[in-house]
């Protein structure tokens, strides 16, 4: 049964801490300046986020014209980005969350508001292509209901997706 993550989200995070999934706004544009300007490592997925702050802005002008983002806010703080870019009949996910509040359950959080976000929105399949050392966030992908694409697993980046279409079946 697919779970419905309401927007926004008041969640607690494993060390009973709270924080909140919701709607990027355009008010969140400084936050989100400095959470990346703080961002470490940076280019840890497919090059990003990008390495200075100038290719930051100019990265974040690109990718906020489209898709759908979602902020964490810990307090008055934003501490995380995901995102949802239309890729062909699907939606690509990316996530990057401040190095600060990682390995506590955000992302996995922030992964399953950003399925649930991609099923209302109608899409078909989300999917995203991982290193295959980053194994924080292939473990947060599959606790998220995220497969591996059969062939990508030995390949340079891996390959997953949930397909929402068997949600229906
Ligand atoms: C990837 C990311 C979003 C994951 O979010 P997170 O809040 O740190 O992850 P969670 O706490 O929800 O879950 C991480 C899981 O990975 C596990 N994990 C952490 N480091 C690990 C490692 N080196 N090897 C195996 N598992 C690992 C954790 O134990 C946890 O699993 P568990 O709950 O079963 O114990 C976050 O770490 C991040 O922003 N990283 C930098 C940017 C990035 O890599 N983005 C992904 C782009 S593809």
């Amino acid at each position: 049964m697919p779970s419905d993550v309401a927007l926004p989200s008041e969640l607690v995070d494993a060390t009973g801490r709270p924080f909140r999934i919701r709607r990027l706004e355009a008010g969140d544009r400084p936050g989100l300046e400095a959470m990346y300007a703080d961002f470490e490592p940076l280019r840890i997925a497919q090059g990003l986020p990008p390495a200075t702050p100038e290719t930051q802005r100019a990265w974040l002008d690109e990718v906020l014209a489209e898709g759908l983002h979602l902020a964490v806010t810990e307090g008055p703080e934003l501490v995380g980005h995901g995102m949802l870019m239309p890729y062909g009949d699907a939606v690509e996910l990316a996530n990057f969350l401040h190095q600060r509040v990682r390995g506590r359950g955000i992302g996995t959080a922030l992964n399953r508001a950003l399925v649930d976000l991609a099923r209302r929105e109608g899409y078909d399949r989300v999917w995203l292509s991982v290193e295959p050392s980053n194994r924080a966030a292939i473990r947060s992908y599959e606790k998220a209901g995220f497969r591996f694409l059969p062939g990508s697993v030995w390949g340079p980046e891996i390959e997953m997706e949930v397909d929402l279409r068997a949600d229906e079946r």
